[in-house]
C-alpha cells in the first residue's frame, strides 16, 4: 500500500523548496495516493482583517509546500481540492478571483513541475472554465505529461456526485448502443469512467479547518481511505502538518472490511511465501 521513502535522495537533483530536516523526521510507511481538502482559506484572512482572496492566494504558497513535501517523500499522486462544483455560487469576485490565481498559478509552476518531473492533470467539468484557462491548463498539461514520477490532481468544478453521474451516463450510453451487457458492469468497469481512471484510491484524505465533512470530495474513491482532520487552516499548512498527518496515517490500520485477525493471517502466510 505504502510508496517507499525516496531512498535515492533524488531530492538532490530536483528544485523541491521543503524543510527537509522536519520531512527526514518521518520514518513510516508513505501513502501512495494523498488527496486533500484545502480548507480555512477564507477564515485565515478574515482573522486577519484581510480579504478572503488574500487567504487563498496565501494558500497557493501551501499548494507548493505540500506539492513539493509530497514529491519528495515519493507519493504516488496528490489530488488537491481547488474548486467544487458548488463554488460557482460563491460572490462573483471572490469566483473570478480564484479563476486568475489558478491562472497565475499554471504560469509560476510550470518551470518547477516540469523540472520536479510533476505531471499535472485537471479534473471536474473543465468545459465550465473560460476558453483561456482550458487552454492554458491544456499546455501544461501536456508539457508535464513526459514520464512524471507524481501526478499532481487538481479538482476544478469537481463534484463527486458530478463525477458518478458522468459515469453513469457513459455507461448507460455504452449499454444502449449494445457494447456492453447490464450484468457484466463491475467496479473496474465504472472506474473507467471516472475523472480518476488508471489511479489508486486514496489512501489517506486530509481535510484542514477542523471540518469533519466530504463535501462531495471523491465519493466512490474515498471508500476505504483513511480520514485525517486539522484544525490547522490550510494556508498555515506546512511540513510539520504533513508529517503529523503521515503519523497518523502510519499508526492506522487498515482493514478494508476484515478483521485484525484475517489481516494478521495474512501477514503471516505472506511472510512464509
Ligand atoms: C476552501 O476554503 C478553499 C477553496 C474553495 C479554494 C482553494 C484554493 C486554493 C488553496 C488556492 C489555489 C489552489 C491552487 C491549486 C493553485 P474556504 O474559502 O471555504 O475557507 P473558509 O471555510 O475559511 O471560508
Amino acid at each position: 500500500m505504502a510508496a517507499q521513502v525516496n531512498e535515492n535522495n533524488e531530492s538532490e537533483s530536483l528544485d523541491l523548496s521543503v524543510n527537509e530536516e522536519i520531512l527526514q523526521s518521518y520514518k513510516g510507511p508513505v501513502p501512495r495516493h494523498v488527496a486533500i481538502i484545502m480548507d480555512g482559506n477564507g477564515r485565515w484572512a478574515k482573522s486577519r482583517g484581510m480579504k478572503r482572496i488574500r487567504g487563498h492566494h496565501e494558500g497557493a504558497h501551501a499548494v507548493r509546500r505540500v506539492v513539493e513535501s509530497c514529491r519528495y517523500f515519493g507519493v504516488e499522486v496528490l489530488t488537491l481540492y481547488a474548486f467544487s462544483a458548488q463554488n460557482w455560487s460563491r460572490p462573483r469576485d471572490e469566483v473570478s478571483g480564484l479563476m486568475t490565481l489558478f491562472d497565475i498559478y499554471i504560469r509560476r509552476e510550470r518551470k518547477r513541475l516540469i523540472k520536479n518531473q510533476v505531471g499535472l492533470k485537471v479534473i471536474g467539468d473543465r468545459d465550465k472554465l473560460s476558453p483561456k484557462l482550458q487552454r492554458s491548463i491544456a499546455a501544461l498539461e501536456e508539457a508535464t505529461s513526459q514520464d512524471p514520477k507524481m501526478s499532481l490532481q487538481v479538482a476544478v468544478s469537481y463534484g463527486g456526485r458530478e463525477e458518478i453521474l458522468r459515469a453513469s451516463r457513459e455507461l448507460a450510453r455504452a449499454v444502449s448502443e449494445g457494447k456492453l451487457d447490464p450484468d457484466s458492469i463491475s467496479e473496474e468497469h465504472f472506474e473507467q469512467f471516472l475523472y480518476t481512471a488508471g489511479c489508486p484510491d486514496p489512501d489517506l484524505m486530509i481535510r484542514t479547518s477542523g471540518e469533519v465533512r466530504i463535501s462531495n470530495f471523491l465519493l466512490w474513491q474515498l471508500a476505504y481511505s483513511e480520514i485525517y482532520v486539522t484544525d490547522v487552516l490550510w494556508p498555515d499548512f506546512d511540513e510539520a502538518q504533513l508529517v503529523a498527518a503521515f503519523e497518523s496515517f502510519g499508526s492506522r490500520e487498515r482493514r478494508f472490511g476484515l478483521t485484525g485477525d484475517q489481516l494478521e493471517d495474512e501477514d503471516d502466510s505472506n511472510d512464509s511465501d
